[in-house]
């Protein structure tokens, strides 16, 4: 026995090294970082879609608060008659509070007195959340055909139930169109989204109602703010950018529903709303300065889409003097954002209450333009560039697809895939000639699972990213997409989206820890990390920050199997032996969170000790891993 043990030892020495199976590894060389991590290489891309903004992020609470109606009748608005009260609606488009808004919600009381009041009420978005001891601040512009009509009533009532949740009155009805402000205190309630508005009258006569609106506390206490739950959820992730207003909400179906910056500043009232390219009619309340705002509250830069001349049904504008107006607008917007007090567009936004410019890095020049069937892009991008370098040098202009016969600062690359392209896809940035344009990925996610990605999607998405990461001296930016969903019934326009919510509560998706992490333990340079043996879906990035002495090594085991590896940490004299392990893991790709179960899947964090520069440590099967180490 001890004879044929000896011959086996004898005889594998005998073997090429090749053939004999070795270990899993990882070295990484902590000493030779290869380059900088971009300073803004995480960040958020947005739109108007699956209602991220009305009915999502916004958070006002009135639905079609500018009262758009069809043939089935004013949406979201009904009719309450109480007792024998008698009343009718219709939308009334002879004139309305300005000359943007152009109509009004016409109630007609034919019969009310105190006892038995009559007027509407809106549903809100899948209703209206309510929660204990908080005080709901609103507006609304109004007039009517006698002051004689007396105080209006607005309540908030549960649905079920019927009880008033909280009420107060509004005198001063005038006939001619006038702003009214109301606050609503709710007091011991349970949370809950099953509640309505009412706005009612105790007297005949006829009532015009428009821009109606209600805020719930907002992130920050702006007024016509954020949600908090959704704001908190981003902060988390701590993006650097946010890509506005779009893709295609950028465009929109044709190029009078673009998204035309000039109207979405000042006051709600002149501000006329639009169809985004989703299917709904969106309120603008979530206008430049909102996104500006939004940005200020997280900390990011503005990357600044401009329309530049194409809209989705095919519509152009062709390059030369038709496009000077689209041309002038995107050079307003940019003085808006960043221009002093001492200019035209500079001296509005302090108007709308920031006197402060805004730092502005990147503007990108439209969305998506190789869907241009005119090919018109080469000639509106080279125009645009022209005017805003001429005035801007130093902005990083971003062209939506390669431009032949000049070099773009920035192009941006969208890729939406399953998890498996993503993982043969992870070296894709590494052979990139880095004397061309940089990159900015500016949408893009692994899409399987609906209405928010499961585990697999985190696993493609974090495969992904690992290249990212690797190679983010020359992708500047990238951004997942889309980035929100409501996820009640008749929400969702687009599937695998990276949060969730209804109109009470949210939830991140597998993907969204994903990004988390990412976004979370990212180190300020690139330090060269190869894996052997480690099988084909097992994916890593490592990055450290030379001013904390802090190692971030990035591991996805995208496989059913546990990954062992056996580091080496060359080029550290010494580690210390405290280091975190965070993991975020699914027992199947199918794994998932949802609006129910919003906590399935979440990282764990764990202290784990390590001896010295080498040591073994084990990856859980579909899993993503962030191991902190101290040198
Ligand atoms: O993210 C959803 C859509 O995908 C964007 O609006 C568009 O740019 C892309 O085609």
């Amino acid at each position: 026995m001890r004879k044929l043990y000896f011959s086996l030892i004898l005889l594998l020495a005998s073997l090429p090294l090749s053939l004999v199976a070795q270990a899993p590894s990882l070295a990484i060389q902590v000493d030779h970082p290869t380059a900088k991590v971009s300073p803004m290489l995480y960040g958020l891309m947005t739109e108007e879609i699956n209602y991220s903004y009305d009915g999502g992020i916004y958070a006002e609470m009135v639905r079609n608060r500018m009262m758009t109606d069809d043939w089935s009748g004013v949406h979201y608005w009904y009719l309450v008659e109480q007792g024998n009260a008698e009343c009718k609606m219709s939308i009334d488009h002879s004139g309305g509070p300005s000359k943007e808004l152009t109509r009004g919600l016409k109630i007609e009381i034919a019969k009310a007195d105190a006892r038995n009041q009559a007027g509407v009420l809106n549903e809100g978005w899948w209703g209206m959340a309510l929660r204990p001891s908080t005080t709901y601040k609103g507006s609304f512009w109004a007039k009517a055909d006698s002051a004689a009509m007396g105080p209006l009533t607005v309540t908030l009532v549960s649905n079920n139930s019927g009880k008033v949740v909280a009420s107060t009155t509004v005198n001063g009805l005038t006939a001619e169109w006038k702003q009214f402000n109301y606050a609503l205190t709710t007091g011991v309630i349970e949370p809950s989204a099953d509640n309505h508005l009412k706005i009612t009258v105790g007297h005949a006569g006829t009532l015009w109602l428009e821009l109606v609106s209600l805020f719930p506390p907002t992130y920050h206490d702006r007024p016509n703010g954020n949600r908090m739950d959704l704001m908190e959820k981003l902060a988390a992730m701590h993006p650097k950018f946010l890509r506005f207003p779009g893709g295609n909400y950028l465009e929109g179906n044709h190029i009078a529903e673009r998204f035309n910056w000039k109207q979405t500043v000042g006051p709600m009232v002149s501000r006329p709303t639009h169809i985004g390219p989703w299917g709904y009619h969106s309120s603008d309340g979530m206008g430049l300065q909102e996104f500006l705002n939004w940005c200020e509250d997280l900390q990011m830069e503005p990357v600044l889409a401009v329309y530049a001349g194409y809209s989705l049904s095919q519509e152009h504008v062709n390059p030369g003097p038709d496009l000077e107006p689209y041309v002038q607008d995107a050079l307003d917007e940019i003085e808006y954002v960043t221009g002093g007090l001492d200019t035209k567009w500079g001296k509005v936004r302090a108007e709308n209450g920031h006197p402060e410019p805004f730092k502005l890095t990147y503007v990108e020049i439209g969305n998506e333009d190789n869907f241009d069937k005119s090919k018109s892009y080469e000639g509106r991008y080279e125009q645009f560039y022209k005017a805003i370098k001429a005035k801007y040098p130093a902005l990083q202009l971003i062209a939506t697809m390669p431009i032949k016969n000049m070099r773009p600062d920035v192009v941006d690359d969208h890729y939406y895939v399953r998890r498996q392209q993503f993982f043969a896809d992870q070296t894709h940035y590494d052979k990139t000639d880095r004397t061309g344009p940089k990159i900015f990925v500016g949408e893009w996610a692994t899409r399987e699972g609906a209405p928010t990605p499961n585990f697999g999607s985190a696993l493609g998405d974090a495969a992904w990213m690992t290249g990212l990461e690797r190679n983010s001296d020359i992708v500047v930016m990238a951004a997942y997409a889309p980035l929100l969903v409501n996820v009640n019934p008749g929400g969702m326009q687009w599937e695998t989206d990276l949060i969730g919510y209804d109109t009470l509560t949210s939830y991140g998706s597998p993907s969204y820890w994903a990004q988390v992490l990412f976004g979370s333990y990212l180190g300020t340079e690139v330090v060269p990390a190869t894996l052997t043996n480690a099988g084909p879906r097992v994916f890593t990035s490592v990055t450290r920050d030379e001013k904390q002495r802090k190692l971030f090594v990035k591991v996805v085991n995208a496989s059913s199997d546990e990954a062992a590896l056996n580091i080496a940490l060359n080029g550290v004299a010494t580690m210390k032996r405290d280091a975190t392990l965070i993991t975020l893991s699914g027992k199947t790709p199918n794994a998932t969170n949802s609006i129910t179960h919003p906590d399935a899947v979440v990282p764990v964090e764990h202290k784990i000790a390590v001896t010295g520069p080498n040591f073994k440590q084990s990856f859980a099967p579909y899993s993503i891993n962030v191991l902190k180490l101290s040198y």
